[in-house]
C-alpha cells in the first residue's frame, strides 16, 4: 500500500512481514525463547490509563524537548538495532536522514551495516547522533571506536549492559537452520544474510562477558561524551550508576531479546523513580540524571505515559525499521505519525508541553514498584 495509506505503526509492522524476506522478518521480529518479555513489552502499556484535565488552553501545544542536553523534536529517539541493511539497501542511512529532516536523534549502533563514518556522514550539520557501544574484549578496539566518535561530533555514548552474550532467539535459529536461498529483493542477497548468521557469531566473540563496573571509570577516562547505560532493570543498579557520575539509564529488556522473562522499562521505571524519590529525595526529570525507557512503544501515548512517569525519552527499535522497508519516506512517515498523534493526545489530555506530562496525568496503579 501507499504510504500515506499507512495511518500508525502497527500498519508498518504488518508489511514488513509481507514484504521483507522471511529471514530478516526472523531476524529483526524474533525475541527470547517464548518472547513473553517482548508482549509484556506491549502490555505494560495497557495498564496505565489517562487522568486528563480539562480547560486549559491548549490551541497551541509543542512537545520538543531535549535528551541529554541536545534538541529534540519529540521525546523519541532511534534506538540502536544492528543490520539495518536487511531491510533496504541504504539501512541505516534512512534512519539518519530521516532524523536529521524531522529533528530526531538516531543512536548509531555498534553492529551497523554501514560504516560508522557512512552514518556520520549521512547527517546534516548539527545533527546529534549517539553511540551505541559494545565494549570489545579488546578494550583498545572499543577506545578507539569511542574517541573516533567524540571527534566526529557524536554526542552521547550508550552503553549496552544486558548483552554479556546474545539471548536465544529459536524464530530467527529456525530460519538459519532452513536455510533457504533468497528468490528476489535485491537489496536483500545473500552476502547481507549471510551477515545476519556472521553477526550472531561476531557478536558473541566481540562483546566482553567480563564487563564490570569497574569498566566504568575507565570509559569514563577516555571520552568527555555523557554516558548512559542501556539495559538497566533495577532501582539497584541505577543507584550504582547515578552514584558513579553516569549521565543516566535506559531502562530496558532490550526488545525481549536478551533475558526472558525481565520485565517492561516502563514497568521499571515505575520501580526507579519510587526508589530515588523514597531513598534519595531525587524526582524526574531532572537535568543530572536522566531515565530513558525503550521496548514495546509504538504509539504517541505510550511515550506520554513513559514521559508522565519521569522519563526523559524513549526508544523506538523495530518501528524505524520496518518503516524503513520503504525507505527514507517509510521512516519519515513514522515520524510524522508519532508527530501527529503526539499533537492530537497532547490537546486531548490537557497538556500543551513536556513539563505539562506529570505523574498525575495517568493512573499507574496497577503497576507495582517493590
Ligand atoms: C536491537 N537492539 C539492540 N540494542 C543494542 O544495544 N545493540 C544492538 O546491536 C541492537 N540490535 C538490535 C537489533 C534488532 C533487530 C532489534 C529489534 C533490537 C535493541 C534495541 O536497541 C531496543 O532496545 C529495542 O529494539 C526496543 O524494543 P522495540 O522498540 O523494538 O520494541
Amino acid at each position: 500500500p501507499p504510504l500515506s495509506e499507512i495511518l500508525n505503526l502497527h500498519d508498518f509492522e504488518a508489511i514488513a512481514r509481507l514484504v521483507m524476506h522471511e529471514r530478516t522478518w526472523a531476524y529483526y521480529s524474533s525475541a527470547a525463547d517464548d518472547e513473553i518479555s517482548t508482549r509484556e513489552n506491549h502490555a505494560a502499556y495497557h495498564r496505565v490509563w489517562f487522568r486528563p484535565r480539562v480547560l486549559r488552553d491548549v490551541s497551541t501545544v509543542d512537545w520538543s524537548t531535549t535528551i541529554l542536553g541536545q534538541p529534540s523534536s519529540m521525546p523519541v529517539y532511534i534506538s540502536a538495532t544492528a543490520l539495518g541493511k536487511l531491510a533496504h539497501p541504504d539501512g541505516e542511512l534512512n534512519l539518519t536522514r530521516a532524523a536529521g529532516n524531522h529533528g530526531v536523534i538516531q543512536m548509531v549502533p555498534t553492529m551497523a551495516s554501514f560504516t560508522f563514518d557512512e552514518i556520520v556522514d549521512a547527517a546534516k550539520p548539527g545533527q546529534a547522533q549517539f553511540l551505541q557501544l559494545y565494549v570489545n574484549r579488546d578494550r583498545n578496539i572499543t577506545k578507539k571506536l569511542v574517541q573516533h566518535a567524540e571527534k566526529r561530533g557524536v554526542k552521547g555514548l550508550f552503553v549496552t549492559v544486558d548483552t554479556p552474550q546474545l539471548g536465544r532467539r529459536e524464530r530467527d535459529m529456525r530460519m538459519r537452520f532452513a536455510n533457504q536461498e533468497p528468490t528476489e529483493a535485491p537489496q536483500n542477497t545473500p552476502q547481507d544474510r549471510e551477515r545476519v548468521q556472521k553477526a550472531a557469531n561476531v557478536v558473541n566473540s566481540f562483546i566482553d562477558p567480563a564487563l564490570n563496573w569497574n569498566d566504568i571509570p575507565w570509559l569514563q577516562s577516555i571520552t568527555k561524551m555523557p554516558i548512559v547505560l542501556k539495559g538497566v532493570q533495577s532501582w539497584a543498579d541505577a543507584f550504582e550508576a547515578y552514584d558513579r557520575g553516569l549521565a543516566g539509564v535506559v531502562l530496558s529488556n532490550h526488545g525481549g531479546r536478551q533475558l526472558e522473562f525481565a520485565r517492561s522499562g516502563l514497568e521499571m521505571l515505575v520501580e526507579v523513580t519510587q526508589h530515588f524519590k523514597q531513598k534519595r529525595g531525587i524526582t524526574f526529570p531532572n537535568d543530572k540524571f536522566q531515565l530513558f525507557v525503550d521496548g514495546g512503544v509504538r504509539r504517541a501515548t505510550d511515550v506520554i505515559k513513559a514521559v508522565a512517569l519521569g522519563a526523559t525519552a524513549v526508544g523506538l527499535g523495530r518501528p524505524f525499521l520496518y518503516a524503513s522497508a520503504y525507505g527514507q519516506p517509510g521512516v519519515e512517515r513514522a515520524m510524522q505519525i508519532l508527530h501527529d498523534e503526539f499533537e492530537m493526545n497532547m490537546r486531548l489530555l490537557g497538556a500543551r508541553t513536556i513539563k505539562d506530562l506529570v505523574p498525575e496525568l495517568v493512573d499507574a496503579s496497577s503497576i507495582h514498584a517493590h
